[in-house]
């Protein structure tokens, strides 16, 4: 028998959304309901691979197997993701970190005073972008992309913009697949090179995501 495809290799994988603080009742979110991301851990660990899985607020069970650290607003997700990074072998970017995040987070909760309500936010740290130019960097750094148009045109941008080894991108904007949906379909690019992962169940899209990622390891 042959051993399992990942066996000895560690994969970091970040998943769900983040919750910037508005105030102690609020928060600026978006729609991931980290499935993709649990399911790229879990399948990574029945592949035989020691996972890390960094998750945003989420309402998930852990897989079997899987070393799980649990983080709220981008900048904690960044500080877990660049402590863990060392030593990985690949990292999997599936998280959907907030772009901006407010500048202050108010100690008491905004009352409804005004018609209108004006929030001043800032951008975020690019973790993804920081994970592939650490010193320490994992061998194939994954990036996630969710698009709703001009998928190949923007994944691409994304894959040379960040430094990446490969980049999964996602057409948010199709019913039944991407953000909190059971099933997605992927188109995975990197230099040179296209495959398509055709509408599955998460966990099937994620084996086939892994296969892929097995061939790169090892034919580096
Ligand atoms: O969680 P589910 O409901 O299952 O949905 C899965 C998914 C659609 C969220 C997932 O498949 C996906 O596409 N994740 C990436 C979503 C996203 O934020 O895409 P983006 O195009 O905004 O970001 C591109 C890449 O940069 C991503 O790898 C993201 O993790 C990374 N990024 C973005 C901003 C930031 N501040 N730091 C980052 O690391």
């Amino acid at each position: 028998l042959a051993p399992p495809r990942l066996a000895g290799r560690r994969v970091l994988v970040s998943a769900g959304p983040t919750y910037e603080d508005i105030d102690p009742v609020r928060f600026i979110g978006n729609r991931s309901s980290g499935k993709m991301g649990f399911a790229l851990a879990a399948a990574a660990a029945a592949m035989g691979a020691e996972v890390t899985l960094v998750a945003g607020p989420v309402a998930l069970a852990t897989p079997p197997g899987v070393r799980r650290l649990d983080v709220r607003g981008a900048a904690q997700m960044r500080e877990a993701v660049l402590a863990a990074a060392p030593g990985q072998d690949v990292y999997l970017g599936t998280a959907a970190v907030a772009d901006y995040t407010p500048v202050q987070v108010r100690e008491h909760k905004i009352k409804k005073t005004g018609e209108t309500l004006v929030l001043e936010l800032v951008r975020t740290a690019d973790v993804l972008a920081e994970v592939a130019a650490h010193a320490q960097r994992p061998r194939l750094v994954v990036g996630f992309a969710a698009e709703t148009e001009e998928l190949e045109a923007y994944a691409r941008d994304k894959l040379e913009r960040k430094g990446l080894d490969m980049i999964a991108a996602n057409e948010v904007g199709r019913a039944g697949q991407g953000f909190e949906t059971d099933d997605n379909a992927l188109a995975v690019f990197w230099r040179g090179g296209r495959h398509d992962i055709p509408r599955a169940a998460k966990g099937e899209v994620a084996r086939q995501l892994l296969d892929l990622i097995a061939d790169r390891l090892e034919a580096q």
